[in-house]
């Protein structure tokens, strides 16, 4: 199939494309590398021996996604492209909402207008909202969401599933991701956060590179078993490897819900001793108090990816661990040489 990927240069999209072109795909990419760099697409293609088309716009441009639509028989869309850090989102919804729904508005009325009729969408966990009961499932309903940038991918599942309802030839798949981490095996391509990283994997990594004095660890005192937060951490291949797989349900009209996790939560002191053990680096920390919005504890139950895209995640803690580390130590600035 010939993919369109928006946001293919970031952390996810970089990883899926280079998936995409070794099961075979020819990859378009659409990304203006405002979190990303053109280096993750140079390095997907030497890994793949393949080349992929490069367009640089945003997501809103409807003339350059018109140039897209008519240069290329796109068979399907992957959509990434979107603005993804919580704590930003409640101090700029309206690039959130901008980026994030009119964004995919855009997209899907370039499709549309091209009579591409295949999607598959990066959702989030953050959907299932504060009050859910673990694990999550995809027939749960979506809950209150408690900052824009959740609250954005919960109005873009409900955009894309009302284009299901209209139009019956449209096929849509909502990939509600848990925790990714980890890099790529070869470790050439991993992520790469702009500033202060606000996630716990690209933080541990830094530390331990020594860009970072010290973690923080937010909060001790919940109701866990060690009273630090539990997460469902993914391995990033595994993830990429989910959207080859979620091309299969885009055969079939509808909308269609899919958690991509690994069904178990680690809680923040794991994945810190986790490192520790795998690399035999030391992390400082020190206990912070709790982040405002962290819930104690979710994961997802993963069994419907597996029953019926026959996908599941195959790396493990110490996978996640080592491919982190092998990225973070041939790349100690990231993509910057
Ligand atoms: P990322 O920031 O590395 O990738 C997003 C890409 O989109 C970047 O290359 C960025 O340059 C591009 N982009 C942003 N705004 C754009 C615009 N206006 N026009 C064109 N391109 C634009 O993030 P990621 O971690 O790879 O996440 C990819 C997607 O998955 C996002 O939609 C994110 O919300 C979603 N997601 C991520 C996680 C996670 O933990 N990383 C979890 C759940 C969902
Ligand atoms: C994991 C745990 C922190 C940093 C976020 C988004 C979610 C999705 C994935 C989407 C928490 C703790 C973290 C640190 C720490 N994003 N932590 N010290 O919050 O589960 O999910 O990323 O696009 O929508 O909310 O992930 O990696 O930020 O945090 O103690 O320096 O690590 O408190 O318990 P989170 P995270």
């Amino acid at each position: 199939m010939k993919i369109l990927v928006t946001g293919g240069a970031g952390y996810i999209g970089s990883h899926t494309v280079l998936e995409l072109l070794v099961s075979g795909h020819d990859v378009v990419v659409l990304d203006n590398l405002c979190n990303s760099s053109i280096e993750s697409l140079k390095r997907v293609e030497q890994l793949a021996d393949k080349g992929i088309t490069f367009y640089k716009a945003d997501i809103r441009d409807s003339a350059a996604l018109k140039e897209v639509f008519s240069s290329h028989n796109i068979d399907a869309v992957i959509h990434f492209a979107g603005l993804k850090a919580v704590g930003e989102s409640v101090n700029k919804p309206l690039d959130y909402y901008s980026v994030n729904v009119s964004g995919s508005v855009a997209l899907t009325q370039a499709m549309a207008a091209a009579g591409v009729t295949k999607l598959i969408f990066s959702s989030s966990a953050t959907v299932y909202g504060e009050d859910a009961t673990v694990p999550y499932k995809e027939n749960m309903p979506r809950g209150k969401t408690s900052n824009p940038y959740g609250t954005s991918k919960a109005m873009v599942e409900q955009v894309l599933t009302d284009i299901t309802v209209a139009y019956s030839d449209w096929s849509v798949v909502l990939l509600r991701y848990f925790n990714p981490v980890g890099a790529h095996l070869s470790g050439s391509i991993g992520e790469d956060p702009q500033g202060i990283p606000n996630n716990l994997m690209p933080f541990i990594a830094q530390v331990a590179v020594g860009r970072r004095e010290c973690l923080s660890i937010f909060g001790n005192d919940y109701d866990t078993e060690d009273g630090t937060c539990e997460r469902d951490y993914l391995h990033v291949v595994d993830l990429a490897k989910g959207h080859v797989s979620a091309l299969q349900a885009t055969e079939q009209a509808g909308a269609h819900i899919y958690n991509l996790g690994t069904g178990t939560g680690t809680s923040v002191k794991q994945m810190v001793e986790a490192f520790e053990r795998v690399t035999e680096v030391t992390i400082p920390y020190k206990i912070a108090p709790r982040r405002l919005g962290d819930l104690a504890a979710f994961w997802a139950d993963a069994s419907k990816a597996e029953q019926e895209l026959s996908w599941r995640a195959e790396l493990d803690i110490d996978d996640m661990m080592r491919d982190t580390w092998r990225w973070q130590q041939n790349n100690p600035q990231g993509y910057k040489k």
